[in-house]
Parts: structure tokens; sequence; C-alpha cells
């Protein structure tokens, strides 16, 4: 996929306004780049976070199902551990939903704080949730998480501060960027502690079966990137021209997700034309899975101390409470 310094003239001529965005110059450098890699954040435009919420719901892909057992399970074991009036903080809060069951389970809590990129989506969250429980204070932050954070001062009429990173997304980071992140949540966390969901490693027949779902969801989730590109950046992919593919990686202890190139052809994308030979792949996605002593070693040296952690009687899926000391 090498991309040509040949500039093709907008369809109209007129330039598309999301050209110069983050996208566009993210998706050019994946084409340069080899292997052609691309972050897995751009699957979630409102597409792609509709294709999600159905690959939740697939009977193929257990993480959703067996992870709100857990959660359903345990409620009250994490209220206990968290104490009253305890402050909540989600990180990359999507529906909200999972982190109801902690809002019912918990003693009075004082306030909840999701974070996510979209400021948009969280305000229409809040908006819900605020009607839901009206004793509570939301403060949804819009910002990335995985940055520094600065979230409003912790007061300490209020109980301890509990982060909360369901759905495993701590697997779709890099080692490094999951060392990264924890260290960041560390930082707000301090004298709370972490309530981490991670996928396990397992039966690499269920993994993949997970990834390659019969309805095609999980592949037109995958393929979803090159048609955002196509509508938001006026780019030209053929999307039967490129194939879903996913697989376990088993020294690496991820799934991978790719898109293959069918066929020799040559493709516009902002302005650019650019080659793709057949097979050539572009890496959307990896999936890591974790042993549970793995998951622990991580989070001790990212600074927490590992406390109990739950699974289901399949042991597919894990969930951790991480202390977050005082003074790490
Ligand atoms: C969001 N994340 C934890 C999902 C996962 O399983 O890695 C994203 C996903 N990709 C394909 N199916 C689901």
């Amino acid at each position: 996929m090498t991309p040509r310094p040949i500039p093709v003239p907008a369809p109209g001529g007129t330039e598309a306004p999301a050209r110069d965005s983050e996208f566009a110059r993210d998706l050019l450098r994946a084409f340069c780049d080899r292997p052609h890699r691309i972050s897995p954040k751009y699957f979630y435009d409102a597409a792609g976070s509709a294709l999600f919420d159905r690959i939740c719901e697939l009977p193929e892909y257990y993480p959703t199902r067996t992870e709100l057992g857990i959660l359903r399970a345990h409620a009250g074991e994490f209220a206990a551990l968290a104490g009253p009036h305890a402050e909540i903080v989600e990180f990359g809060a999507g529906s909200l939903h999972k982190a109801r069951l902690l809002l019912d389970a918990f003693d009075r809590p004082a306030r909840y704080l999701p974070i996510d990129i979209s400021a948009e989506h969280l305000s229409a969250a809040a908006v819900h949730l605020r009607g839901d429980y009206p004793a509570l204070e939301v403060h949804p932050v819009a910002a990335d998480y995985t940055q520094r954070l600065l979230l409003p001062a912790h007061s300490p009429r209020e109980g301890r501060r509990i982060g909360f990173f369901p759905g495993s997304t701590i697997g779709n980071f890099s080692p490094e960027e999951a060392l990264q992140f924890l260290r960041v949540a560390l930082q707000v966390l301090r004298g709370g502690a972490l309530l981490l969901g991670a996928d396990l490693v397992k039966d690499p027949q269920v993994l993949h079966a997970a990834y390659n779902d019969s309805q095609g969801v999980t592949a037109a989730f995958n393929l979803n990137l090159l048609a955002r590109a196509n509508r938001e950046l006026g780019a030209g992919f053929q999307l039967e021209r490129f194939a879903h593919y996913a697989f376990y990686n088993a020294p690496l202890a991820r799934i991978e997700m790719h898109l293959v190139s069918r066929c020799t052809q040559v493709v516009e994308v902002c302005g650019r034309a650019s080659e793709f030979d057949e097979g050539e792949s572009l890496h959307t996605e990896n999936s890591y899975k974790f042993t549970i002593d793995g998951l622990r070693a991580l989070a001790q040296r990212a600074g927490f101390r590992p406390g109990p952690v739950w699974t289901d009687p399949e042991r597919l899926f894990s969930v951790h409470w991480l202390h977050a000391p005082e003074n790490a």
C-alpha cells in the first residue's frame, strides 16, 4: 500500500473538509509505514459504535455478557470494598449500562465522573443518568484518558475514589500503552482503587469464533473503517475488494484484526493514489488476552497493589480490584 505523491483532485474540484483531520493524517501515515497499522479508535464513529453494540449481543462474543454476569454477581463485594459515599471515575464511559450496576449497589455514591473523548456522547448519557439518580452528582469529563488527566478535586467529605475500566478495553492497548494507562489512572485514584475488566487467555477456537462471527457483524465493524474514510475523507475504497481477517496470535496472546486487499488495486485516499498489492494488509486492531497473574504483575509494575479477582465458572473473563496506594 504505497501512496504515490500524485495529487488527485477531489470530485467536483472541492477539498473535503476532513482531509486535514487526525484520521486523514493517521490513515495516510499507516499506508507509508510498514507494517501498515492504524489505531482501533477510528472504528468508533456513529456507525462503528452501533456495530460494536451489535457485537456485544452476538452469541460468539462472550466478553460482554460474561463480564456483566461477574459484575452482577459480585456488586455487593465491590460496594463493601469501596465503602460509603464513593466517587466513581469511569474511563471511556460507553452506554453507562455497566456503571449503573455499581451505582445501584454502592452505599450512597457521592459523585460519578464518566470520562470520554466524545463530549456530545457524554452529555447525552449524563442527562439520562441524572434523571434516574437525582441524588448523584454527575460530572462528565471530555478528555483522552490515555493522557495525563486533570479531574475535579476529590473532596475529603467524599468517600474513596474508585476507577472503573470494564470491557477489557485495556486489551486494545499495546503492553507499553497499558502500563502508561495504569500509571495515569493511579495518579487520579490514590487512596482508592481501580475495578478493571480483563479478558483471559483461553482455547484459541473460542477466541477465533468471537472475532469471526457467523453473521459477519465483526467483519462489517472492521470494514467500517474504510467506509468511514469514504464518508469523511471522500476516499474511494470499494469494500468488497477488502477482506476482514482476524486470528489469534498465540505467542503474543492477542487477537489481530486486519483488512486484506483481495486484489492489486489503486485507491484514492485524501487526494492521493494509494497502491495496494493483492494480499497486502492494514492492521486495524490488537485485542490482548491476559492471564490473571500477568495482569496483576502489570498492575503492580504501574504501582497498584492487586486485591481480589473474580471470574466466571468457565474462567473466560476476569474482574480485578486493584488498590491505589496513597503514596505509590
Ligand atoms: C472494545 N474492545 C475491548 C473489543 C475487543 O474485543 O477487543 C473491540 C472488538 N473488536 C472486535 N470485536 C470487538
